[in-house]
């Protein structure tokens, strides 16, 4: 089976490509780096043309599980006042929104050949029920990715391809820092475990890496 993640490289979307491989699948790790090699494709998730040169690449092949992991987190610590800047609201948008809805895109011929699944790497931060202040380019973000993924889900249930949005739990990456509650590989093993219980029967799910589903 082929699975693609997007940033792959570091962080929960390295621990879903190492846990990926270790099963067996066919994993093609992207990343926007330079390090992009030999078992690695350049894809930074904002650039159009990066998209196509990925699609041409695959000229076709199905791919049964597409990981839309790739994120940022630019606002941490801004000030309401004087803070978040348009920049990096578009930069954060570009990322976490456009960025997974330019992934989708561009494989939507190659999802539809395998009838493949989407899983959508978003936040708790992006429900409205934890409202709980700051962080508003992230927040607002992830609850966009979130809302992407449940309209993809409904576009895409007729023809049998599952979407499913997910909480991957507060994990020691670059961006959940080293005090965060549990390792990569963990949130790795959990959110593995969820993509394999996606279904056209539970299309549009936003849960937790553990299982649990989380309220919109
Ligand atoms: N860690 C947590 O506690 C936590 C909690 C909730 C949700 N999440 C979500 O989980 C996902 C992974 O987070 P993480 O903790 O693993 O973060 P991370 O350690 O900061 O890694 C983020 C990954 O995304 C890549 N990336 C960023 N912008 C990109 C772009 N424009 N194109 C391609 N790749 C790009 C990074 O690549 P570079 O190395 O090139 O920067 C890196 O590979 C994100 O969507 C994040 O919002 C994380």
């Amino acid at each position: 089976m082929t699975t693609i993640i997007t940033g792959a490289n570091r962080g929960i979307g390295r621990a879903l490509w190492a846990a990926c491989r270790a099963r067996g699948d066919d994993v093609i790790g992207t990343t926007r780096g330079i390090e992009a090699g030999p078992g690695w494709t350049r894809l930074d998730v904002t650039d159009p043309d990066d998209h196509r040169r990925l699609a041409d690449g695959l000229s076709g092949r199905p791919v049964e599980l597409l990981i839309c992991n790739a994120g940022i987190f630019p606002d941490r610590g801004e000030r309401l006042e004087d803070g978040y800047p348009p920049e990096m609201w578009a930069e954060g948008f570009a990322t976490n929104v456009t960025g997974v809805f330019l992934t989708v895109q561009a494989l939507l011929s190659n999802l539809r050949a395998s009838r493949g699944k989407i899983a959508i790497i978003s936040s708790q931060m992006g429900s409205d029920t934890r409202a709980t202040g700051g962080s508003y380019i992230y927040r607002a973000s992830k609850a966009a990715a979130l809302n992407l993924g449940r309209n993809l889900a409904t576009d895409l249930a007729r023809e049998g391809i599952a979407v499913g949005i997910y909480h991957p739990g507060w994990v020691r990456t670059g961006m959940g820092g080293p005090g965060a509650a549990i390792s990569a590989e963990e949130a790795a093993r959990g959110l593995l475990a969820r993509f394999d219980a996606l279904s056209p029967a539970t299309t549009g799910c936003f849960e937790t890496w553990d299982g649990r589903p989380h309220p919109f």
